[in-house]
């Protein structure tokens, strides 16, 4: 029936996707196919281009996935970008460069998961990093780095735009920034993000087109003859050997192609890395999560895992804008990384403690939320970490992202840490029907004052001089929606009425112990099965102070390793 069998399929060919197809196609005697469902887009300009940032929004390649009403936020739906393309949301995105605060990624090895801690993936991040050195053009525009922090000869290309923002607006902008406490940060992907940074991008600077997976991982390697792209295709379900063994043993990959359906067979292992809301659905469609939840779509159990889809972190974002009082050209890849202390100034001990007395109430909610699903004490855990993420180790609380461009000054921001958690579920057993998401934004009010006091600190940043020198008058939210001391509640319905996803999800299919409510083991491993891996943005259990490709990309050099230790002696 023309149905091909590999070693490994791998389902996505996404950011994460290709890393592992790359590195496990190095394994010449093992044969690799991935199944995605969009197609080659490298000759798509909306992708390539370095200043083109959303304008494949809504076409062809978004997934463009729409939650269901935001109860907590004024009740109407949100759209979540995400990339159906070879090379999946890197093909699309915004190409900012900036990884994790070290006791992040620490905190993935103190609940559980040995060996997933800062010095190992520094590692990894280096080795998928290829460091393009600034010009000395680029540095006198504020590029900077410590050589030390990056990787030489990885397949990624990461630096900065070939036409970068005027250097005399970095100096102007860090005097505000000084004094408002705020110091200058060199090089923020060392594991020390506070500050205030002119962050590297995935870009190919010579070139000057974007690098996202596919430029990176895929298109120097396809001509591998063990590595296979079935492109247009959508992964349906895993097939499972019908063996009476206690773990579940897939055997392919049920696809709707250009051949209509057949299955991919896989003789070692299936690797899920469709995503943040495609890997808990394929998982669901497969007979893999919340034993209520399938009966109500007759799927039968393979492993009641009740928390997949489940531990869905997003952010949310939102903008300001001034009129310039200059023009300036170029991109400009400046972001300011505010830690709680600098936002909340002399009140912090007085959120944090506040914060610290609502904890059990969120994991309450957030449990009743999920039906049980998830669990109140592992929630309160998880919470009490986050807590002390942000208050004790204050790592980034927000990031304002600076955008000094034509005649406009403005300014994208997201508090980094929202304690709101919500879902994703299959609606349907029809793999092509899109699942329901309800990320449950401003869930709680502390995520919605994180909004209101970032957006005040912006404000008093842009009325500081110099860089009150810079901008004339405030656009967005301007005075007459939000005025200078305007109430918290003031503040928070602009946010709600503005705000829009950060397209950061993860935690879907985390990994954590199973009794902690992990869905995959430190090896990546479905637990239950004997050879299911997901990789990619769910199994982030906990959300990072970066953004997330650069990490996604450590966790899956890693994870190739992981999974290659099993065959090669
Ligand atoms: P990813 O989405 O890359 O891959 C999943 C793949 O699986 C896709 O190719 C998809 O088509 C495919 N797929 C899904 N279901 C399937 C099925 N059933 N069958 C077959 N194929 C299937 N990050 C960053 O570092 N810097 C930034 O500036 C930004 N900015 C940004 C802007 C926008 C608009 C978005 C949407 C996102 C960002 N991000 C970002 C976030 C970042 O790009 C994102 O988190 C990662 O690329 C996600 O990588 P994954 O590997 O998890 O999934």
């Amino acid at each position: 029936d023309g149905s091909a069998s590999y070693d490994f399929v791998i389902v996505g060919g996404g950011t994460s996707g290709l890393v592992v197809a790359n590195r496990l196609s190095e394994m010449r005697d093992f044969t690799v196919a991935v199944i995605e469902a969009g197609d080659s887009v490298l000759n798509n300009i909306n992708v390539s281009a370095v200043a083109g940032y959303g304008r494949a929004f809504g076409t062809d390649i978004d997934w463009a996935y729409q939650t269901e009403d935001q109860t907590y936020a004024g009740g109407s739906k949100q759209i979540i970008r995400a990339g159906k393309a070879i090379g999946g949301t890197s093909t699309i995105n915004g190409m900012s460069y900036t990884r994790a605060q070290k006791v992040q990624i620490d905190t993935w090895e103190r609940v559980g998961n040995k060996g997933w801690n800062w010095n190992n993936l520094f590692t990894y991040y280096k080795k998928s990093e290829e460091f393009q050195v600034p010009t000395s053009e680029q540095t006198s525009r504020g590029a900077d780095y410590y050589i030390a922090y990056h990787g030489e000869h990885g397949p990624l290309k990461v630096g900065w735009p070939r036409a970068m923002t005027n250097g005399s607006v970095l100096p102007v902008v860090d005097e505000a920034f000084q004094q408002l406490g705020l110091p200058y940060n060199r090089d923020c992907n060392g594991g020390s993000m506070v500050g205030l940074t002119v962050h590297p991008n995935t870009v190919d600077s010579e070139a000057d087109v974007r690098h996202d997976a596919a430029r990176a991982y895929y298109w120097p390697y396809e001509t591998r003859s063990n590595l296979k792209i079935i492109s247009n295709s959508h992964a349906n379900k895993i097939i499972w050997a019908n063996d009476s063994s206690s773990e579940a043993v897939a055997i392919g990959v049920e696809i709707t192609g250009i051949n209509g359906v057949e299955t991919i067979y896989a003789s070692k292992e299936v690797i899920i890395s469709a995503g943040s809301l495609g890997s808990p659905m394929l998982l669901e469609l497969s007979g893999i999560g919340n034993p209520d939840i399938l009966r109500r779509f007759d799927i039968s159990l393979q492993v009641n895992i009740s928390t997949v889809g489940e531990n869905l972190q997003d952010q949310t974002n939102n903008g300001f804008s001034y009129d310039g009082n200059e023009f300036w050209l170029g991109s400009p890849t400046l972001s300011a990384l505010p830690s709680a202390g600098h936002i909340f100034g002399d009140n912090v001990l007085a959120v944090a403690s506040l914060v610290n007395s609502s904890l059990a109430e969120y994991a309450k909610q957030v449990s009743a939320n999920s039906h049980g699903a998830v669990e109140e004490a592992n929630l309160l855990a998880a919470f009490q970490l986050q807590h002390d993420l942000i208050f004790k180790s204050q790592v980034p609380y927000a990031e304002i992202v600076l955008l000094p461009i034509g005649h406009s000054f403005s300014s994208e921001y997201w508090p980094l840490l929202p304690f709101s958690r919500g879902s994703v579920h299959i609606n349907s057993t029809d793999g092509s029907q899109p699942p329901s998401i309800n990320p449950n934004y401003f869930m709680f009010g502390q995520d919605l004052k994180a909004h209101a006091e970032v957006g005040r600190y912006i404000r008093k940043a842009f009325s500081t001089a110099p860089l009150s020198n810079l901008v004339g008058e405030e656009v967005a939210p301007g005075q007459q929606h939000v005025p200078e001391n305007a109430s918290d509640s003031t503040w928070e319905s602009w946010v709600k009425s503005t705000y829009r996803s950060n397209f950061h999800l993860v935690g879907t299919a985390s990994m954590l112990p199973r009794d902690k409510g992990g869905v995959v083991n430190p090896e990546l491993r479905v637990y239950g099965t004997q050879n299911v891996r997901v990789v990619d943005a769910s199994v982030l259990p906990f959300q990072i102070s970066g953004h997330l490709t650069s990490t996604l990309y450590a966790v899956a050099e890693r994870a190739s390793d992981l999974i290659k230790k099993g065959y090669i002696f």
